[in-house]
């Protein structure tokens, strides 16, 4: 191979070990987002979601079956019928005028991800 030869070798290997590097970086942050973990999802939802929402996520918690209007039912697969992106401003936001707070301060932004992976788990059985 002649000096020329080699460093434009050198040059395309460097560009293309850039290209694996960066691609690598971009599909990892693509999959994590709306990607949670239904496992820890379930202890969030125990201990922040369970009390309204019901420990099998019927709505009928003890704290929800007495709101106005009733706590969601997340096993209505109707109702459940929203992208992750609805779903994630709904428990981030809250919904005004019921008994639904925001959780935007409260739990982190994977928190309320993990949470949406696990209360889609009530709609699958
Ligand atoms: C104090 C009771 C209460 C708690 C705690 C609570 N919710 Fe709710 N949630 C409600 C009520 C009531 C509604 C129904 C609002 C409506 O009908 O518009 C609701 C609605 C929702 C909805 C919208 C459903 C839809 O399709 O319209 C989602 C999603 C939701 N809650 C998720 C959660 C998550 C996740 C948590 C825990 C991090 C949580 N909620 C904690 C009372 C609660």
């Amino acid at each position: 191979m002649s000096q020329e030869a080699r460093s434009k070798f050198i040059f395309l290997m460097i560009v293309v070990m850039f290209l694996i590097i960066f691609l690598g970086a971009y599909i990892t942050k693509a999959s994590a987002a709306g990607k949670g973990n239904a496992e820890a999802g379930k202890k969030i939802y125990d201990a922040r979601c369970g009390l309204c929402h019901g420990a099998a996520g019927k709505g009928d918690g003890p704290a929800g079956a007495s709101t106005n209007p009733k706590a969601a039912d997340f096993t209505d697969k109707a109702k459940m019928n929203k992208s992750d992106d609805e779903l994630f401003k709904l428990i981030s936001d809250g919904v005004k005028g019921t008994a639904m707070m925001g959780f935007a301060s409260s739990l982190s932004e994977q928190e309320r991800q993990d949470v949406i992976a696990y209360i889609r788990t009530f709609s699958k059985k």
